[in-house]
């Protein structure tokens, strides 16, 4: 019998065996979130995405808003292909959303950013989705109990409603909007056991079995 994997006869055997159809690799996903149209800073992270080589890219919404390259930063999205949700910025430019929810400043953004896309770019914004759900995992700009609702995850009790929604989160929601890096554990049988960490998670006997929101996680 010759060396294992190499025959050719009933006697060989495969050095390698085949992949069962339920197994998943482990997947690496980048998240990228509120780019408001910070052209430097997207190519600084992209260029960081690409020496990870990560699996996949996702953005979770305000490609636009408040910076000075929105056509620019739309349009590597598009190219590059990277599922994108609609975020706030993203909508009031399209006017899919009041401006009256934002301050002085921030309107004027918006109206420079509408003159200075393209009919393309303007399309896409328009066509982007509020969250994308998946078998393990959901996507969201803001409160997953509303997308379209832009509301904010930062403070304990606005986690906390989410226990009415428990049975329909996914194991782990990655939110953006609030530009800052927290994760808030919801407990199983709707204790109201939420805790929060700074960029890492830890698995404690506490919240084991949790479903977890992430809010504005890097990889
Ligand atoms: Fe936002």
């Amino acid at each position: 019998m010759g060396p294992r994997g190499t025959g050719t006869g009933p006697e060989s055997v495969p050095l390698v065996a085949p992949t069962p159809l339920w197994y998943r690799a482990p997947m690496r996903v980048a998240i990228l979130s509120d780019i408001h149209a910070n052209l430097e800073a997207l190519e600084a992270v992209l260029r960081e995405v690409d020496r990870a080589e990560v699996d996949r890219v996702v953005c979770l919404g305000d490609v636009v808003g408040y910076g000075a390259s929105p056509e620019e930063c739309c349009r590597i999205l598009m190219d590059r292909e990277i599922p994108t949700l609609l975020g706030n910025h993203d909508a009031a430019v399209t006017g899919a959303m009041d401006e009256g929810y934002y301050y002085e400043g921030a309107r004027r953004a918006l109206q420079w950013t509408r003159e200075h896309l393209s009919p393309a770019t303007y399309q896409w914004l328009y066509s982007l989705p509020f969250c994308m759900l998946e078998q393990d995992v959901g996507f969201f700009h803001s409160a997953p109990i509303l997308p379209s609702g832009f509301f904010y995850v930062v403070q304990v009790p606005e986690a906390q409603t989410h226990l009415q929604v428990l049975d329909r989160l996914k194991p782990v929601s990655f939110i953006g909007h609030s530009h800052l890096t927290l994760a808030f554990a919801l407990g199983p049988k709707k204790v109201p056991l939420i805790v929060l960490f700074d960029t890492t998670h830890g698995t404690s006997s506490e919240t084991r079995g949790a479903k977890w929101l992430r809010i504005r996680c890097s990889m």
